[in-house]
């Protein structure tokens, strides 16, 4: 099998590539990315080629053109929610999507895809594939916009198998490089390791749900074996409040600190997310099953052994 995971220098993708290296040591990996925020760190122990190259310029395609993937995942995207340009945001996540499809079609692989929960807005929860597509910034517009073409493509190409996986709010180890798109869970936990007070939005009671990033490598596997194609959400099913998060961060690191409550400043915020799993069980017989009382803790301690964290700007 020869594979390739776009955006493989980034939080996810470098997750995804070196267990898919352990995995399947039979395997062929690739890995594309243009550096542009993933880092090389993430990748010292991946032992297959780095293709280098932005999945914005022909160049890039026509290069990946020759190596006849079976199958491509693809992790790489502007993953800046707060980016408004419109044009630069559209063009990376979803024009380039359209042409890495096409290469697919022509090599009879297949495609899984990192889309998000971003596309739900501020709908109702539990947020259902099929409904409430209300995306309230650009990017979550961006990743609908994928979506919708990945069904047109379903439909016009039965053969090839497309799998689309909206992650909901993910955290776990890799993700240091991501400045202010890291997770509130490496955000917390530096503050409180540098003896500040943890930092929410007034009063904390949003809620979010939580990922482990190895569920969400779990998922990308199952959609390389998956039978039929689909758009599925991936989430824990259970959404969680930030001061949650902040407990059990303390409780992991036996620290008792009060928390400094301030204005949001964003004019579009998801205030709850909530996954329903029902397409995630049917299309990758399967669903995302780390509650943060797990996951949490085992992140913490990676950090605390792993990140350099004095140096992080939270
Ligand atoms: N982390 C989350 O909570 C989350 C939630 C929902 C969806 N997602 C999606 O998951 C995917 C991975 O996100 P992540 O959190 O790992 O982010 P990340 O920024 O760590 O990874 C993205 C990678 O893509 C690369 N990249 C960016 N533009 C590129 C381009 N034009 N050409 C080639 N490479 C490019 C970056 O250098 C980076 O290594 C993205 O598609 C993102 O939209 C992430």
């Amino acid at each position: 099998m020869r594979v390739l995971v776009t955006g493989g220098a980034g939080f996810i993708g470098s997750n995804l590539t070196l267990e898919l290296q352990k995995r399947y040591p039979d395997w062929e990996i690739f890995v594309l990315d243009d550096f542009s925020k993933g880092t090389f760190k993430n990748l010292i122990e991946f032992e297959g080629e780095v293709i280098t190259g932005s999945i914005t310029e022909p160049e890039t395609l026509e290069k990946l053109r020759k190596y006849n993937f079976d199958a491509i995942l693809h992790q790489a995207a502007n993953v800046d929610t707060t980016d408004m340009n419109q044009q630069r945001m559209m063009e990376v996540n979803s024009e380039a999507f359209k042409d890495l499809l096409e290469l697919v079609r022509e090599s009879k692989g297949r495609m899984v895809y990192a889309s998000s929960a971003a596309v739900y807005g501020n709908t109702p929860p539990p947020m259902r594939v099929k409904s409430g597509l209300k995306p309230e910034n650009v990017y979550g517009y961006s990743k609908l916009a994928m979506d919708r073409y990945a069904y047109r493509f379903m439909a016009e190409n039965p053969k090839i198998p497309v799998v689309g996986l909206r992650y909901f709010n993910v955290y776990g180890p890799r993700e240091t490089h991501k400045g202010k798109m890291a997770s509130m869970v490496l955000q917390l936990t530096v503050q409180i390791l540098k003896g500040k007070r943890p930092r929410l939005f007034k009063w904390g009671e949003q809620k979010r749900d939580f990922v482990y990033v190895m569920d969400c490598v779990e998922a990308n596997i199952r959609g390389l074996f998956a039978e039929k194609s689909g758009v599925v959400n991936v989430g824990t099913g259970r959404a969680r409040t930030f001061n949650e998060v902040v407990e059990i961060i303390k409780k992991t690191l036996g620290v008792d600190v009060e928390t400094e409550y301030f204005d949001n400043p964003y004019d579009f915020y998801q205030n709850y997310t909530e996954a329903d799993l029902t397409e995630t069980k049917e299309i990758l017989g399967w669903y995302p099953t780390v509650q943060i009382e797990e996951g949490i803790p085992l992140y913490v301690n990676w950090i605390k052994e792993n990140v350099n964290w004095e140096k992080l700007p939270y």
